[in-house]
């Protein structure tokens, strides 16, 4: 195999191998969650981060609580197991309901970004996601409608 044709196959395997990781992290679905309605909030159980997988337990990084009292949903990112951040989904800019993406919580109207703790990472929002204080008790993690920053 002369250099041309090793370049040429390094390169089609390359992009193969990027179209493919690509195709697959778009299927993992998001995972909505209803919760539990209380007097303060809503409580979900650490579980529904669980992923099944061959080999051993996986966490998603974040799931998306939406529930008939709420205007937006909620994103729950978890940072670690005892440790999580709850995120109003709406835009800071004007309003829009936002998607999540990974790490990442995008608005399709006018392309700001917000990073898993609310902080602006694209424009043209300027100020932070409203977040909600979160207080992880046993099993459950409980989001504190009362307050909020
Ligand atoms: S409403 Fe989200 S960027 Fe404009």
């Amino acid at each position: 195999m002369d250099r041309r044709n090793f370049l040429k196959k390094s390169c089609t395997a390359c992009l193969s191998l990027t179209v493919i990781s690509s195709m697959v992290s778009s299927c993992i679905s998001t995972k909505y969650v209803t919760g539990k309605v209380g007097q303060n909030g809503i409580a979900i159980d650490k579980d529904d981060f669980k992923i099944r997988q061959k080999g051993g337990t996986a966490y998603s990084s974040f799931v998306i609580v939406r529930n008939e009292i709420l205007k937006y949903p909620i994103c729950i990112y978890r940072i670690n197991d005892n440790e999580y951040t709850a995120l109003w989904m709406r835009c800071t800019h004007q309003g829009a309901e936002l998607q999540a993406s990974g790490d990442v919580l995008q608005c399709s109207a006018h392309g700001s970004e917000f990073n898993s703790k609310g902080q602006v990472r694209n424009g043209p929002a300027n100020i932070a996601l409203r977040t909600f204080p979160v207080t992880v008790t046993n099993n459950e993690i409980f989001i504190d409608l009362r307050k909020q920053s």
